[in-house]
């Protein structure tokens, strides 16, 4: 059976598209690498991706009439690079239901807070302000919903009394660059299932 073609929807900085990136090119992860789409246009994941070869897409939300034109215009993109799995790493924009359908259980977020609590934007904040002792991140399926689709993996990250919000984002962050590979190299292995909503790892 061929590779999986994993491809990438990004905004920004793309460290965690670096951390997947890098081990499907060390051949941890079975699978081979698609094409990354950015939302804005000075995304420094865009550099990233040239680093790898890969071909790198800024498709402008403004020159569309409607989030599913926008979609549209991407997912023609994704079907030509053949991808068979799309990873929002730090895309900022919540995939209407268009897109979601045309990638079923395709599709794989990561969230910088143990879901279901904080989702939404700034989940490392929202975590700090309430005061949690046991912060961390999630990786998950992207449903209809914003963060609440089947959970896969999570790691938790303690709050220490001296800690910042910078502080515990980078802690959180270092956890991120582990559990969303690992949770990539699952999916490419065909290990996950989902259940019920519920997600078993074979
Ligand atoms: C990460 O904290 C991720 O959890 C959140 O957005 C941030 C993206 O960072 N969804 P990067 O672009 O992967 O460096």
């Amino acid at each position: 059976m061929s590779k999986p073609i994993v491809s990438f929807l990004v905004s920004g900085r793309g460290s965690n598209f670096k951390a997947i990136a890098d081990k499907i090119v060390q051949g941890y992860i079975n699978a081979g690498l698609g094409i990354l789409i950015s939302d804005k246009k000075d995304a420094k994941a865009l550099d990233i991706a040239g680093s790898y070869g890969m071909d790198s897409f800024f498709v402008d939300p403004g020159l569309y009439i409607s989030r599913e034109e926008h979609e549209k215009a991407m997912i023609k993109l994704l079907k030509k690079a053949d991808s068979d799995l799309i990873i929002t790493a730090g895309y900022m924009r919540v995939l209407t239901p268009y897109f979601v359908k045309k990638y079923k259980n395709k599709i794989i977020n990561i969230h910088p807070a143990l879901l279901p609590s904080f989702p939404g934007t700034n989940g490392q904040k929202q975590a700090f302000d309430k005061g949690v002792k046991i912060a961390g991140c999630t990786t998950h399926f992207i449903d209809d919903g914003t963060d609440t689709g089947p959970i896969i993996m999570q790691a938790t990250v303690e709050v220490k009394e001296n800690d910042t919000l910078e502080s515990l984002s980078s802690r959180i962050l270092e956890e991120e660059h582990k559990i969303f590979p690992e949770t990539v190299k699952l999916f490419c292995d065909g290990k996950l299932k989902i259940i019920k909503n519920k997600v078993h790892i074979k």
